[in-house]
């Protein structure tokens, strides 16, 4: 039986989809099977970050509606070991029921399951996901995304979901520069459990265009990291001027 992640945050394009891949990607570098599925109806993007958008003529609406599942996951060309179910390309056709359904089906078929979800504080799919599922939220340093991830945190709590979080673009000149709001404030405003960092990456931003990312990156060290982390490995922190 497979690890589930929910990734999450509060404000929209904090990285959680840069995110989602990048642990994919650490993930099938320890030998893993890993299923992505891209929540983010209307505005999907893990077919293109994968590169597998020309290939997807079935998307995660038709699997809930009956179409057969192995139709509609597409290995990434990317890494054979990454597969991907699309979003649907318009809104309101995930049915929360069949999605559980959906959900406890591939955990047993993948080693990790990454569900990207939409940013914000629609919860309707957050129960649908099976128990044991680990949610991850995803902000970048600055208060107002940290401000809005802790909100998003109190909410998966309330709900008894476990949740963690990721700092996405951290920079260590600029965490020097403003002291006054330094990484460790950041993350005890969140009153969540931090995961790890993500630096500002190049490669990251280039993702989309390039599809790739070098294994001697600081990002993707700082993705296998977290992977390690989630695999319950002890990995601590490196000195915050290597991440
Ligand atoms: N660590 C990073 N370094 C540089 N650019 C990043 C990083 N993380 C994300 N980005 C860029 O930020 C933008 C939004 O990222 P995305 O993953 O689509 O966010 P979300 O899924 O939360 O909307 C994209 O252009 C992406 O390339
Ligand atoms: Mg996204």
């Amino acid at each position: 039986m497979g690890k589930v992640f929910g990734i999450t945050s509060g404000k929209g394009g904090v990285g959680k989809s840069t995110v989602s891949v990048g642990l994919a990607l650490a993930f099938a570098d320890l030998g893993e099977k890993v299923l992505l599925v891209d929540m983010d109806e209307g505005l999907r993007c893990l077919d293109l970050m994968l590169n597998v958008d020309k290939t997807a003529v079935f998307d995660l609406s038709d699997v809930l509606s009956g179409t057969d599942l192995n139709d509609a996951i597409y290995p990434s060309p990317l890494n054979e070991n990454i597969s991907l179910i699309p979003a649907p390309s318009r809104v309101g056709l995930v049915d929360a029921f069949e999605l559980a359904k959906l959900a406890e089906r591939v955990k047993d078929m993948f080693d990790t399951v990454i569900f990207d979800f939409p940013a914000g504080i629609d919860f309707t799919f957050y129960g649908s996901l099976p128990k044991g599922t680990l949610y991850i939220t995803v902000a970048v340093p600055d208060p107002v995304s940290v401000r809005d991830a802790a909100a998003v945190s109190m909410r998966l709590t309330e709900m008894e979901l476990a949740s963690r979080l990721i700092i996405n673009r951290f920079r260590h000149s600029s965490s020097r520069k403003y002291k006054a709001k330094n990484i460790d404030e950041i993350i005890d405003n969140s009153s969540i459990r931090l995961l790890g960092l993500i630096p500002e990456s190049e490669d990251l931003q280039m993702f989309s265009l390039c599809h790739r990312l070098s294994r001697r990156s600081r990002a993707f060290k700082a993705f296998r990291r977290i992977a390690q982390r989630l695999k319950g490995e002890n990995v601590l922190l490196p000195k915050l001027k290597k991440i």
